[in-house]
């Protein structure tokens, strides 16, 4: 039997295997149109009497990515999404029901809704390599819908069940096992007939210890959910991220009850799916899907990397690229810098790759190159030394003569203009800004930098190239700070003018904490270094007009630097920020808060606008990518345009022209703002 996204067939034993294989995808999605399909299988399986029934995925990426996104995105009322929920709890329903046992067999991407089904089944068994398992939700702002809640605290108990969802965390095969999500873990090989032998001798169904049914009953549960609440609140605030606050309480009211779970799964998140935090989650997803294709327009893939300067940045390129499993050939003039990039080098591989022969096979492809022997092979050559212009076009001079003639070569610059370090190449076409954010490990934005010259079918490759290493291409003109540092800028600039004016470090990071940024702009400036800030700075200041705080060249005159040098304007103890308790006359006064996170915040936005207007980014859906991904502004507002949109571009307008009149012209609304209404 076949239907478009699924086939069944019954084996000499009588077993049932449906094959999921969504037609016209790369990965098996749950959408209103899968589910009608799985649902029809279902209904065949039935007709079949199998003695049992293995679930499994034909698609190599995995098992199930989840949910349809897309069509959250499109859901305009929770009437429209409570039907669709019910609907999946119909389908899984059948499946659980069965009279005979099911087995998901998983391997790969088995998330979401991927997750739900799985537990509709009686048994799961996880291949060992591949499988990455969980209930992401929780970041995109909702909680487990498709029974997900109900089964995974009937299967593993509320404990594991509500830490893998307040979390959202992907489990590999072994600890989802140790948690109690998987009953068995096997290699590739041995997927099928482990399958096979289970529902042979099918054992009773794995259930979660004893004590989890005590803590279900008795008052326990009021104290779990307040403990629950307690771990919530260090990383998220109710008002910015209602839905771990909304599934604790749904937890504490119906666990236990299977249907009650149901029914409150179905109002829950069909509320939350229509409210304004998970409409911008989805956005903010969506965008990254869309710098995610940005990076398949071109077919280019690199085998081989060669990076020109190992300090900082061209250091932790290199590690990244070799961790990402490329050959990488690292040069620099001097050998310590090497043997200090290869020591952090090691220390990312250990971290990541935990496993000793993965991490062997890293340090094999990052091959420390002085005599700059990788050259003339390299499919792409990232040149990261020091920021100078001059040192930079002798560098190129060097390297393209020895370089292969379709091979890419980038900078990593954050302020020299491409014109000018293209001047003495002899094709100055081929150079193209790949901008790289500290620390490269963690921050997945790369600016793709477009020069006057640079040939589309260069960018193009390098954001394959950016891709291919797992980040997120962001196209950008060459103008001064490109896009991610041109708006940071303004406003870390405008919090450190707050502190000369004598507002503390700890007020003016918990107004921009307050309004969703991951982290204050004191504490930024001390992290990136004060240096590096005023350098950067210097350079916008030369080609916009912006006052540099004094501040700021005092705390780097005086050799305070910021986390580096132990002070800046924080304390450094073992990589934390000392600080102090916000004083008395600072707490509490939300109308002061507001009034320094808008200085702050519409300096970023008025940025941003300028930014638009001048076309730094070819829309404003781009602009908001860069926001989110590279200055970390708060994801459930949806970037910079759309919290503007959503606060009303007059309202903001009026503010800034407020603000200029009581505290400079840094608040003159840019013209752009004209062009938007
Ligand atoms: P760095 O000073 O840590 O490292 C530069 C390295 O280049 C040094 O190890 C030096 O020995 C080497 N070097 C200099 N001239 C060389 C030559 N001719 N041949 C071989 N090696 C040479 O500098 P950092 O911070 O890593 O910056 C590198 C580039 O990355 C700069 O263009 C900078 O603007 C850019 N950048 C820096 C960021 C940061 O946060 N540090 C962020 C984004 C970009």
């Amino acid at each position: 039997m076949m239907n478009t996204h699924f086939h069944l067939e019954q084996d000499d034993e009588g077993i049932a295997w449906l094959h999921f294989d969504m037609a016209d995808s790369s990965a098996n999605i749950l959408s209103m149109d899968t589910l009608d399909a799985l649902d029809q299988a279902l209904i065949n399986t039935a007709q079949m009497h199998p003695r049992g029934l293995i679930l499994l995925s034909d698609k190599s990426s995995g098992f199930l990515a989840g949910a349809d996104i897309h069509a959250f995105a499109k859901v305009e009322e929770p009437k429209q999404a409570a039907e669709q929920i019910r609907k999946a709890h119909r389908v899984f329903s059948r499946l659980e029901n069965f009279s005979f046992p099911s087995v998901a067999l998983i391997h790969g991407f088995c998330l979401g809704g991927g997750t739900e089904l799985a537990l509709a089944c009686t048994y799961r068994i996880a291949e060992n390599d591949s499988t990455r398992i969980g209930l992401p939700e929780v970041r995109l702002g909702i909680f487990p819908g498709f029974g997900g809640t109900a089964r995974a605290t009937q299967a593993m108990g509320s404990i594991a069940a509500m830490g893998m969802m307040l979390t959202g965390r992907a489990y590999r095969a072994k600890p989802a096992k140790r948690i109690g999500l998987v009953d068995l873990v096997v290699p590739q090989r041995q997927l099928r007939n482990a399958a096979s032998q289970m529902l042979r001798n099918p054992p009773p169904p794995r259930r979660p210890p004893w004590w989890n049914r005590l803590i279900e009953m008795t008052p326990a549960r009021q104290a779990l959910a307040e403990w629950f609440r307690y771990q919530v609140a260090k990383k998220a605030k109710p008002e910015h991220y209602p839905a771990p606050y909304r599934l604790i309480d749904h937890w504490r009211r119906t666990v236990g009850d299977f249907d009650a779970m149901l029914e409150s799964e179905t109002r829950n998140v069909s509320e939350l799916i229509c409210g304004d935090t998970t409409q911008s989650l989805i956005r903010a997803f969506l965008l990254r899907e869309r710098m995610k294709a940005i990076g398949k327009q071109s077919p280019f893939e690199a085998a081989h990397v060669h990076v020109v300067g190992g300090g900082v940045m061209g250091g932790d390129i290199a590690a990244w690229c070799a961790l990402r499993g490329l050959r990488v050939t690292l040069q620099d003039q001097s050998h310590q810098q090497l043997r200090r990039a290869i020591g952090r080098a090691h220390k990312l591989f250990r971290r990541r790759l935990r496993d000793h022969r993965l991490v062997m096979e890293a340090f094999d492809r990052l091959i420390p190159d002085v005599r700059a022997a990788g050259v003339a092979h390299a499919d792409v050559i990232v040149e990261a030394i020091f920021e100078d212009t001059e040192a930079k076009q002798a560098l190129y001079a060097e390297l393209e003569p020895r370089m292969r003639a379709d091979a890419l070569l980038a900078t990593n610059t954050s302020s020299i203009p491409l014109e000018t370090l293209a001047e003495k190449l002899a094709d100055p076409t081929r150079l193209v800004g790949l901008h790289f954010f500290n620390p490269v490990a963690k921050m997945m934005l790369v600016e793709i930098v477009h020069g006057q010259a640079t040939h589309d079918e260069v960018a193009a490759n390098a954001a394959a190239f950016a891709r291919q290493i797992g980040k997120l291409p962001l196209p950008v003109k060459s103008s001064p700070g490109f896009l991610v540092n041109r708006m940071l800028m303004p406003y870390l600039l405008e919090a450190v003018a707050l502190y000369e004016q004598g507002v503390p470090g700890t007020v003016i990071d918990s107004a921009a904490t307050d309004f969703g940024m991951p982290m204050g702009p004191i504490e930024l400036a001390d992290t990136v270094g004060l240096d590096i800030c005023l350098h950067v700075a210097g350079k916008l200041a030369e080609a916009f007009p912006m006052s540099l705080p004094k501040t700021l060249r005092h705390q780097v005159d005086a050799g305070r630097l910021g986390k580096k040098s132990g002070e800046g304007f924080y304390v450094w103890k073992e990589g934390r920020a000392q600080k102090p308790a916000m004083e008395k006359n600072w707490r509490g006064q939300p109308e002061k808060q507001r009034e320094l996170s808008d200085r702050m915040i519409l300096r970023m936005l008025n940025e941003a606008v300028a930014c638009l207007r001048e076309g730094v980014v070819t829309d404003a859906d781009l602009l908001d990518a860069g926001a989110i991904y590279g200055t970390g502004f708060a994801p459930f507002r949806g970037g910079p345009m759309h919290y503007i949109r959503n606060r009303g571009l007059h309202s903001i307008e009026q503010r800034l022209n407020e603000l200029e009149k009581r505290h400079g012209e840094q608040f003159h609304a840019d013209s752009g703002w004209h062009a938007l209404a």
